[in-house]
């Protein structure tokens, strides 16, 4: 069979690389969405849902890539405050996505994670996501992670809050010592909704933003970042592979020399 171009690339990319070069955690804001269906007279929706079919396109790319987790922002904490027309369409479009792609998600072994607080879904959203998290939950190829209703301010504190929790039940029980340990790094991030993803080494923003928006802050402390020109729903795997050649190029220093 033809390898197409990018494919080709991925291949050298795979060849020319020892593993401490590729990403371990890639995340990506799935951002021009907007501005792709407006400048083609299409309704915003009508982007989100072509942004959902980009993401389809690529999902067994990156498990060719052998990149094993990779986090999307698909919906913030701040979204709400689109126009509600905007915000049904976007769930409506993720309940579609889901159904329609578990099967894909089945057969590639992709496990299905998702961050964010999921308590304020529409139910159906919630009941649906639950389902596909569990199904998939055994599956080691490639772990996918939704971030929906997502800010990492908020995941910050509701991590902050359930480590004082513990703390506040050991000084119940009178475990002074435990009560009062320094707070560590570690511990921290157990209670993070990414937990046991490990930290981003890549993030990718399409659409020409040079903005995190809130998105994975503790997670990508040392990430580099990769912003392009392109809208997500005209990403290819062409682009992928220039990101990760990126990213190979840059020496990571981590605070050190
Ligand atoms: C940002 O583009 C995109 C979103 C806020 C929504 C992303 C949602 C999907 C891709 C729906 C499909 C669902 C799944 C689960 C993949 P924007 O609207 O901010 O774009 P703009 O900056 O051009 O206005």
């Amino acid at each position: 069979m033809e390898l197409s171009p990018a494919r080709q690339q991925a291949q050298q990319l795979l060849l020319g690389t020892d593993n401490g070069a590729r990403p371990r955690h890639v995340a990506i804001i799935l951002d021009g969405n907007g501005r792709w269906a407006t400048s083609r007279g299409l309704s915003r929706s009508e982007g989100h849902r072509a942004g959902g079919e980009t993401l389809t396109r690529l999902l067994d790319f990156f498990i060719e890539l052998r990149v094993p987790s990779v986090s999307l922002y698909v919906f913030s904490t701040e979204n709400w405050r689109r126009p509600k027309t905007e915000v049904k369409a976007i769930w409506r479009l993720m309940n579609e996505f889901f159904e329609s792609r578990l099967q894909l998600c089945m057969d590639l072994k992709i496990r299905v994670m998702a961050s964010g607080d999921l308590s304020r879904l529409p139910t159906e959203n919630r009941r649906r996501v639950e389902r596909v998290l569990e199904m998939t939950r055994r599956h080691k190829r490639l772990t996918v992670n939704f971030c929906v209703n997502y800010g990492s301010q908020a995941e910050i504190l509701h991590a902050a809050s359930s480590v004082l929790q513990l703390r506040l039940q050991a000084l119940e029980q009178g475990q002074h010592k435990k009560a009062f340990a320094p707070i560590s790094a570690r511990e921290l991030e157990r209670h993070l909704y990414t937990y046991p993803l490990p930290p981003v080494d890549l993030l990718v923003r399409p659409g020409g933003e040079w903005r995190i928006s809130n998105f994975l802050l503790w997670q990508s402390a040392y990430a580099e970042i990769y912003v392009t020109d392109t809208l997500w729903p005209d990403f290819t795997e062409q682009h992928l592979v220039q990101a990760l050649l990126w990213y190979q190029s840059r020496k990571r220093r981590f605070g050190g020399l």
